[in-house]
C-alpha cells in the first residue's frame, strides 16, 4: 500500500509517498523560512498563501519520483497548527482523494513527529518514552502502540524551541534561532554564566522554560550594561543550550525510569540539537531513537508513515479537518 502524506501546519510545505512494503519512495520539502524571517516569525496569512502556491507541484514531483500516478491513501495533518495552513492541506488531500476514489487518514502534526523515527532502518519497537520538542510544543509521551498515547508532561508556558528562537533573538541571531543559536553555542562555554534548570527537581513530568528565558535576558542586559556583550555572546549561547539539554534530558530520565521505558525517542525540531542527542545518548541507560536530522523538522515523510500506521482508519473523502488545538490522548 502507497501512501501519500502532506504536511502543511506552520511554515514548511511537505509531500512524500510512503510504501508499507519498501519504505519512504520519495519526498519533498519547501521551507518559506526565507518568507518569514523578515518579520521574525511565522506570518499565518502569508504561509497560507505559500501553502498554496507550493503543494500541488510538490505532490506532483513525489509521485513522479516514487513512479506511481496514485496512492492508496492520502494522509494530511489535520492539526494543531495555524488554521489557514492546515486547511489548505486537507483541502487538497480530501479533493485529491476524491478524484482518486482513494480514502483519507488525518494525522496528528505530533503523532506524525513521534513516528518519525520508524521512517529509519534502526526503527525503535512498542513501547517507547518520546520526548516531543519543537517550536510550538514540548512534551514527553509514553507511547504502548499505535494510538496509545499518555501525554505525561507538557510545557507550561513557551515550547522548548520557542525558548531557543526567542533567546537567538535576544543574541540579535536571525530567525528562526534555534540552529543559529546552536552554532554559536559551539565556541562558548556552557559553564560560563549560572542559569536555572527550570522544574526539574520538582515531581512531575512539566515543563517551564519563560524563568530560563528571563535570567537570559538579564543576563543580556548585563553584558550589554558592562560593554562585553560582543565577548560573551557564545558563552550566553552555550550556557542557555546547556540548561535546555539539562532541563529536557534529567527530566526525560526520571519519567522513563518511574513509568518503566528502555527506549527513549526524541523528535520534532529541536530534536536536531547535537548537544540533546550527545547527552541523551550519555547519560540514558536505555536505547535513544531519533529520525535522521531532515525528519526532525516538519517534513511529509512524517505524516505519509504515519499514515501507513493508521491505514485502519482511512475515511471517505470529503469532511476537511483543520484543528488549531487539538490534544494527542
Ligand atoms: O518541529 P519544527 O520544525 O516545527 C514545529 O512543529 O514547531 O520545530 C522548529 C523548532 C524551531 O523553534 C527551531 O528553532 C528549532 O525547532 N530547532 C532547533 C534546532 N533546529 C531546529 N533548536 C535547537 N537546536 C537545533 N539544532
Ligand atoms: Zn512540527
Amino acid at each position: 500500500m502507497q501512501v501519500l502524506g502532506i504536511e502543511t501546519s506552520c511554515d514548511e510545505t511537505g509531500a512524500a509517498v510512503f510504501d508499507t512494503e519498501r519504505g519512504l519512495l520519495a519526498q519533498s520539502l519547501h521551507s518559506q523560512v526565507d518568507l518569514h524571517a523578515v518579520y521574525g516569525g511565522v506570518v499565518p496569512e502569508i504561509a497560507s498563501r505559500d501553502h498554496i502556491r507550493r503543494l500541488l507541484p510538490l505532490v506532483r514531483e513525489v509521485l513522479s519520483n516514487a513512479g506511481i500516478e496514485r496512492p492508496d491513501a492520502v494522509a494530511y495533518t489535520a492539526g494543531p497548527g495555524l488554521v489557514g495552513a492546515l486547511m489548505v492541506g486537507s483541502g487538497l488531500a480530501n479533493g485529491l482523494a476524491l478524484a482518486w476514489q482513494v480514502p483519507v487518514i488525518s494525522i496528528h502534526h505530533m503523532e506524525g513527529h513521534l513516528l518519525a523515527p520508524m521512517l529509519e532502518d534502526e526503527a525503535p519497537a512498542f513501547p517507547f518514552l518520546a520526548l516531543l520538542v519543537s517550536g510550538g510544543h514540548t512534551m514527553l509521551v509514553g507511547v504502548a502502540g499505535i494510538g496509545e498515547y499518555t501525554v505525561l508532561g507538557t510545557t507550561l508556558d513557551d515550547a522548548a524551541g520557542e525558548a531557543f528562537d526567542k533567546t537567538a533573538k535576544l543574541l540579535g541571531l536571525p530567525y528562526p534561532g534555534g540552529p543559529a543559536l546552536a552554532r554559536l553555542a559551539v565556541a562558548g562555554n556552557p559553564d560560563a554564566i549560572a542559569l536555572p534548570r527550570p522544574m526539574l527537581n520538582r515531581p512531575g513530568h512539566d515543563f517551564s522554560f519563560s524563568g530560563l528565558k528571563t535570567a537570559v535576558m538579564l543576563a543580556v542586559r548585563k553584558a550589554e550594561d558592562d560593554g562585553t556583550l560582543e565577548q560573551q555572546r557564545a558563552d550566553i549561547a552555550a550556557s542557555f543550550q546547556e540548561a535546555v539539554v539539562d532541563t529536557l534530558v534529567g527530566k526525560t530520565i526520571r519519567a522513563a525510569k518511574e513509568q518503566g521505558f528502555q527506549r527513549v525517542v526524541i523528535a520534532g525540531g529541536v530534536g536536531a540539537n547535537s548537544r540533546l542527542r550527545e547527552q541523551l545518548a550519555e547519560r540514558f541507560s536505555g536505547q535513544v531513537f531519533y529520525p535522521r536530522l531532515e525528519f526532525c523538522t516538519d517534513n511529509g515523510a512524517m505524516i505519509a508513515v504515519a499514515g501507513a500506521c493508521r491505514l485502519h482508519d482511512a475515511a471517505a473523502p470529503g469532511s476537511i479537518a483543520a484543528m488549531a488545538r487539538w490534544r494527542l490522548d
